[in-house]
């Protein structure tokens, strides 16, 4: 299989706040925002991969500023590294004040997804190619989240992520 660019599943989804996306404070439901997230990055797995997929792992959603009924909220979400069925995604979220127009980063997670056949069986996918300093610093990072999470599932033992192992090791 020919691999493919980590550029080309790149996607974005632009979504106003309205009052049924809130909570009593008038900000932002975490759970909405993660909606949003996994759409957008579904669609950037799709993308890459040509097939349906399935959530599999959300690892590592911070929620750092409240997002204000009204503001704007831009998704954006790019393929960092694949397995032989899985792949991961890195979301980011944006909030706009639309009165000053001020931009600020809100919320940074990594989905990953399985490609699955119309049975949910998992199948084999393309690899990606990492081209610009970013990209590549999160294909490296990928292997050891992947670790971690597997590790949280129960899927794989500690002692066997060798990866993740090394960043605790002193020389
Ligand atoms: C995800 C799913 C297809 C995996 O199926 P499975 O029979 O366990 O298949 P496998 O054990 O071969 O795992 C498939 C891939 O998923 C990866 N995977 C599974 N759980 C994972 C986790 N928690 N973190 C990271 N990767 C995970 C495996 O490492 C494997 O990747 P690889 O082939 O690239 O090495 C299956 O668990 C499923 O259908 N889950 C429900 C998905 C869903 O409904 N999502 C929406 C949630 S509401």
């Amino acid at each position: 299989m020919n691999p493919k660019p980590a550029r080309e599943s790149f996607t974005t989804t632009t979504i106003e706040v309205l009052p049924n996306d809130t909570n009593t404070l008038n900000t932002l439901f975490g759970g909405r925002l993660i909606e949003w997230m996994d759409i957008t990055a579904g669609i950037s797995a799709q993308r890459h991969t040509g097939l349906v997929v399935v959530t599999a792992a959300i690892n590592h959603v911070s929620f750092d500023i409240p997002i204000r009924l009204a503001d704007i909220v831009t998704i954006e979400a790019m393929v960092t590294r694949t397995f032989r069925t899985s792949v991961e995604t890195h979301v980011e979220a944006w909030v706009e004040n639309r009165k000053t127009g001020e931009r600020k980063r809100c919320n940074e997670a990594y989905f990953t997804f399985v490609a699955v056949d119309d049975s949910g069986r998992p199948l084999e996918i393309l690899p990606v190619v990492a081209e610009t300093q970013v990209e590549k610093k999160r294909y490296d990072g990928a292997l050891r989240r992947r670790q971690l999470s597997l590790i949280l599932a129960g899927r794989m033992k500690p002692e066997d992520a060798a990866e993740l192992k090394a960043l605790f090791e002193k020389d």
